[in-house]
């Protein structure tokens, strides 16, 4: 039996998130509403999920002593990561003292937190099907592992980066020197490493949103929300929607990997899969042990949204994966550089029909910052998807 306590009180349920951003911050809602206790840890003040939580507090989260220290302090029985850049070390040791549990395990967030870890445990130890790949710390590596085999057209990625940072694909020989100066000015961490993969020519790509949670008599099983597909720009998604239709061949590959792949991190909570799928061919790109950016499609979609299942799948409660209508979401950017903007027409996005929105209250906007989102719900996705793009061009950021 799982039993909550009450919030600011001995009995309390603590639950500590690292990061704090838009997702964190649906998260950290979705376990409020079940009376859980929150810390909301970002690197910056007034992230979007410390203006919901019970307790903020601001740490480097890849500084392993203020990492421990702040976990000693604060004593949350689950850690949640909610970012990649995180001392997954020192998670993995307070776990193995015992002194917290890690959702979905510490393994998990260290092997997800650079693309090297779980390429190679889903490639190589897995056996899943991937894109060809090869890891390179130079100009030369890279070229020789084009030549030897990778090919063209292919694509660069730092090993430590995300939402498409430092990623571009390479044509033909006259590209390759601009995709490794590129990668060296985009990556997380300066140390040099690239993924190059071959270019997969998909027809479509996939988030499969993956629950791991606890059901009667106490197993965890596995369950699948319907298929989200998605639109990417530079390696960022702008646009997604759910269901996305495949044939049933395609899916029962893609659940298969999805289902080893999470089975592997194992722990408890949601994951999401992303896919690339030809035909009937599918192949794994990579995962999130945490909610994906794309599904946030599912707060119009779902009955249960992708962050009401990670909260419920930590806790040991039951979920239920069940989509509600079709819909979509389409990113609202900051278009200016600025402290505090300001949001016209929001009143003209709303009446569009079926839309709703989220704005993030990011303190500090960016030209290409993801600022909010337009969320639909439509009898069908095509309706829903030019619905939530009309309802997100009527959100007018400017400078306060
Ligand atoms: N090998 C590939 N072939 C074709 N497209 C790719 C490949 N790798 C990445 N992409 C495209 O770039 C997007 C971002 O790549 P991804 O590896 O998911 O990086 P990130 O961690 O930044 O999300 C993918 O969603 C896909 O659209
Ligand atoms: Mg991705």
């Amino acid at each position: 039996m799982t039993t909550l306590g009450t919030p600011l009180s001995p009995s309390a349920t603590r639950v500590m998130l690292l990061g704090s951003g838009e997702l964190g911050k649906e998260v950290l809602i979705a376990l409020q509403r079940l009376g859980v206790e929150t810390i909301a840890v970002d690197r910056y003040e007034n992230a979007p999920g410390q203006q919901v939580a019970h307790h903020a507090r601001t740490i480097v989260m890849s500084d392993p002593a203020q990492l421990q220290a702040l976990i000693e302090v604060e004593k949350p029985q689950l850690v949640v990561p909610e970012i990649e850049a995180i001392a997954t070390p020192m998670l993995q040791q307070l776990e193995d003292a015992g002194t917290v549990r890690v959702i979905p395990t510490a393994r998990a967030a260290r092997l997800t937190m650079d693309r090297e870890g779980i390429r190679r445990l889903a490639a190589e130890t897995l056996g899943v099907p991937t894109s060809p790949y090869k890891f390179c710390d130079s100009l030369a590596e890279l070229q020789a592992a084009i030549d030897g085999g990778i090919g063209y057209p292919c694509i660069v990625k730092p090993v430590m980066s995300s939402s498409g940072k430092g990623q571009s694909k390479i044509d033909g020989p006259a590209d390759v020197q601009k995709a490794w100066d590129y990668a060296m000015a985009g990556g997380r961490v300066s140390h040099g490493r690239v993924i190059v993969e071959g270019f997969i020519d998909f027809d479509y790509e996939i988030t499969l949103l993956t629950v791991r949670a606890k059901e009667a008599g106490g197993a965890v099983h596995t369950r699948f929300c319907e298929p989200i597909g998605h639109v990417q720009v530079s390696g960022d998604y702008v646009e997604s929607w759910q269901p996305h239709p495949m044939a049933p061949a395609a899916l029962q590959k893609a659940q298969q990997i999805a289902e080893a792949v999470t089975a592997d991190l194992g722990g408890q909570g949601l994951f999401g899969v992303e896919l690339f799928v030809k035909g009937d061919q599918v192949w794994f790109s990579e995962v999130s042990p945490r909610p994906h950016d794309t599904g946030m499609v599912t707060m119009a979609t779902q009955w249960q949204n992708e962050f009401e299942l990670h909260a419920r799948a930590i806790l040991g409660l039951p979920v239920d994966t069940t989509l509600k209508s079709p819909g979509a979401s389409a990113v609202i950017y900051g278009g200016v550089d600025a402290q505090g903007i300001a949001f016209d027409g929001v009143a003209e996005a709303l009446q569009v029909p079926g839309v709703d929105l989220r704005l993030f209250g990011k303190p500090e906007s960016f030209v290409k910052r993801r600022m909010g989102v337009a969320l639909a719900h439509a009898a069908d996705v095509e309706t829903a998807r030019v619905n939530a793009k009309e309802a997100a061009s009527r959100v007018k950021p400017r400078q306060a």
